[in-house]
């Protein structure tokens, strides 16, 4: 039997099918999703109206290149610099997170001609070759992408990063909250000053809201909270709800001419029409709001459980860090309680669940989350499956 380059630990469970915020196993077990699949499922799983959408347009044409009008892209850009409050950006869609960061990077280059980028200590920006050499984690940094351009500077460290951006930096790239590195939410003004900086040194700020934006915080994008503006914003997983697709948006003060981005699949029928399906039902069902609001519920109900070393993040993009390690917590969630969690580390739980999550849902979670707390020790021995 050919194999699968096994660069993955799995838990040993098949999820079949799936609804809002629950998935099912072929023997009908119902696990409660608070993971989003890694902060993708934005608008719940299999939402009637965006399982329509991708029907009929898969009945009517899927794909064709990028040489063809196609207008599914246009209604996305409209919509997305509507909702996102950005209708003067322009949008070049890709399909990941990392091939938008990489075109972040190029754009930034190709604009100021220069070569050198600040990134964070314990960013994540994706595994292509620019982006992944802008995180910081020389585990998963190949020889190939590693290059002398990047400095990796601590986050939220406003003297170090007017030390260390200079009219030499070409961008500055950051997540307005971290996520790999631990939900770890940038300051206003620390945002503000990198702003300042980039403005005073001819630098690109390169917002890489990935994970942290599409609706997540409460707000479209979480660093809309300092009131800057980035000059280039990415974005993905949420997008389209599971539909590959990423893009990054635009200022005004870049200028497109034919040839500088492309991409074969990028902002294809299908994946214009998922995402499309997103905005909708995130306006429709004022999903901004409910993140805003369930985040703060979820927040309340955690303090008020306690046993944490600290808690951060903002809306639905919740880090609870632990004095130790929380692989057996998270596996008598998942096992016991049927409960998906995310981490972040070995000590901090990550909870990304989808944006129409409910107070019900929550208190699943929250009522798992005491139970398993107040018997730490047998959690710990606890039986679980291996993974
Ligand atoms: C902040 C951030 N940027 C970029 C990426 C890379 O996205 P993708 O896996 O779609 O390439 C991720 C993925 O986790 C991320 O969290």
């Amino acid at each position: 039997m050919a194999e699968l380059f096994n660069v993955y630990p799995l838990y040993d469970i098949e999820p079949t099918t799936a609804k809002g915020s629950y998935l099912w196993d072929a023997d009908g077990t119902r696990y409660l999703d608070l993971y989003g699949g890694h902060a993708v499922i934005s608008v719940g799983h299999t939402h009637p109206r965006y399982v329509k959408a991708l029907t009929d347009q898969l009945n009517k044409i899927s794909f064709y290149s990028n040489s063809v009008r196609i207008p599914q892209q246009q209604e996305l850009a409209d919509k997305l610099g509507a909702l996102s409050d950005h209708p003067d950006y322009a949008l070049f869609l890709c399909n990941s997170g990392a091939e938008a960061n990489e075109n972040a990077l190029k754009l930034a280059s190709f604009h100021n001609g220069r070569t050198k980028v600040v990134a964070f200590k314990k960013s994540f920006h994706g595994r292509t070759a620019g982006a992944v050499a802008a995180t910081d984690n020389p585990a998963i940094v190949a020889p190939i992408n590693y290059n002398q351009h990047v400095t990796f500077l601590p986050f939220n460290d406003s003297e170090a990063a007017l030390a260390g951006i200079t009219t030499d930096t070409c961008a500055v790239i950051i997540e307005g909250i971290q996520g790999v590195g631990g939900i770890q939410v940038a300051t206003d003004d620390f945002l503000q000053t990198l702003r300042k900086r980039c403005d005073e040194t001819g630098a690109v700020l390169i917002l890489d809201g990935v994970q942290c934006g599409y609706g997540r915080s409460g707000k479209f994008f979480s660093h809309q909270f300092s009131g800057i503006e980035a000059d280039i914003i990415s974005m993905a997983k949420g997008m389209g709800n599971g539909f590959p697709i990423g893009g990054i948006l635009i200022s005004p003060k870049f200028s497109a001419s034919y040839g500088l981005l492309g991409t074969t699949f990028g902002g294809n029928h299908l994946a214009c029409t998922a995402a499309v399906a997103v905005l909708d039902i995130m306006k429709d069902e004022g999903l901004m709001e409910n993140a805003a609001r369930m985040g703060t519920y979820f927040m309340d109900g955690i303090r008020q459980i306690g046993g944490y070393k600290e808690l951060r993040g903002r809306g639905l993009m919740i880090g609870i860090e632990y004095d130790f390690p929380v692989d057996s917590l998270r596996k008598t969630l998942l096992f016991e309680h049927k409960q998906f969690t995310g981490v972040a580390g070995k000590t901090i739980i990550r909870l990304l669940p989808s944006l129409t999550i409910g107070v019900d849902e929550a208190d699943q979670f929250l009522e798992a989350l005491a139970n398993c707390l107040k018997r730490k020790d047998a959690m710990v021995d606890a039986k679980v499956a291996k993974i």
